[in-house]
């Protein structure tokens, strides 16, 4: 079957992807246009890339915004929500896909401002684009539908050498998904998060020497590493009313990793 003649249907559905110009993101955004999202709002810092991911997810068939934005900073995560309010009415699926990893550095060497803006990047982003959303979805109450999909990291469940500001801040949005699920469950929205381990993108581009590759892959169960399509899909599933009663967890998205 192929994927996107799976009942994972996003049709009705405006789905806002932040660090959508490439990467896992990007996946994401495609999958949601193949799942036939009605509009889909693409938000990354740089215009060139985003503009560039516009054009081949418009010819999806999805009414797509592109929205400029750093999810570090608080004025650009309201501003990013208001525009896509402006622009299509609402905002019914938030996937909060920013995140890396800056730095390999052990703990006793971080800089103090290291550690702070790779939290922001992890961890703040997150509560400040979940905070814009539902803020929204407060004053405009209708719950059913609407839903949260973070994407953290396999580094949400276990330590990594020299990536502990990373590590910290992936294991936290474990804990803030499974208090939005709480707050959102009363009106009928959901949040939920997926966890992939490595995956081919330009993030781990760097890493792809063989050396390290060989090493990764002799540790994954089905010898590879993921696509970032294998990711996107399942932020389909859970985006998707298929997923109506799924709320709070964190998917393992691993080759096998954690078994
Ligand atoms: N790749 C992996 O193996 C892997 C494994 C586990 C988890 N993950 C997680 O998956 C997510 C995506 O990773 P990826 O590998 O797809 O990353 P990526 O290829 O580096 O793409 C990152 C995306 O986020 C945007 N971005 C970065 N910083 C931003 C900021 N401050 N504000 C707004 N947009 C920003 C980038 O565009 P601009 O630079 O133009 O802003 C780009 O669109 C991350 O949360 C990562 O931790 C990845």
């Amino acid at each position: 079957m192929n994927a996107s003649d799976t009942p994972f249907r996003l049709e009705g559905k405006v789905v806002l992807v932040t660090g959508a110009s490439r990467g896992i993101g990007k996946a994401i955004a495609v999958e949601a246009a193949e799942a036939g999202a009605e509009g889909i709002v693409l938000a990354a810092r740089r215009p060139e890339a985003l503009e560039a991911a516009r054009d081949g997810i418009a010819a999806l068939g999805s009414a797509v915004e592109c929205v400029v934005a750093d999810m570090t900073d608080e004025e650009a995560a309201e501003a990013m929500v208001a525009r896509a309010v402006d622009r299509f009415g609402r905002v019914d699926v938030l996937v909060n896909n920013v995140g890396g990893a800056p730095f390999k550095v052990p703990l006793p060497d971080i800089r103090a401002d290291g550690w702070r803006k790779t939290i922001e990047l992890n961890l703040t982003s997150v509560f400040l684009a979940s905070r814009a959303v539902m803020r929204n979805w407060r004053s405009a109450p209708g719950g059913t539908g609407r839903n949260i999909v973070t994407v953290g990291s396999s580094a949400s469940f276990h330590g990594r050498p020299a990536l502990s500001a990373y590590v910290s801040g992936k294991h936290a949005l474990v804990g803030l998904t499974k208090t939005l699920a709480r707050e959102l469950a009363p009106s009928g929205a959901r949040a939920n998060l997926v966890a992939p381990h490595l995956v081919e993108t330009d993030l781990t581009a760097a890493q792809q020497q063989r050396e390290f590759r060989d090493r990764s892959i002799a540790q994954i169960p089905m010898g590879r590493w993921a696509e970032a399509k294998e990711v996107a899909r399942v932020v389909r599933f859970l985006a998707s009313d298929a997923a109506s009663y799924v709320t709070g967890m964190s998917l393992l998205v691993d080759g096998g990793h954690e078994s």
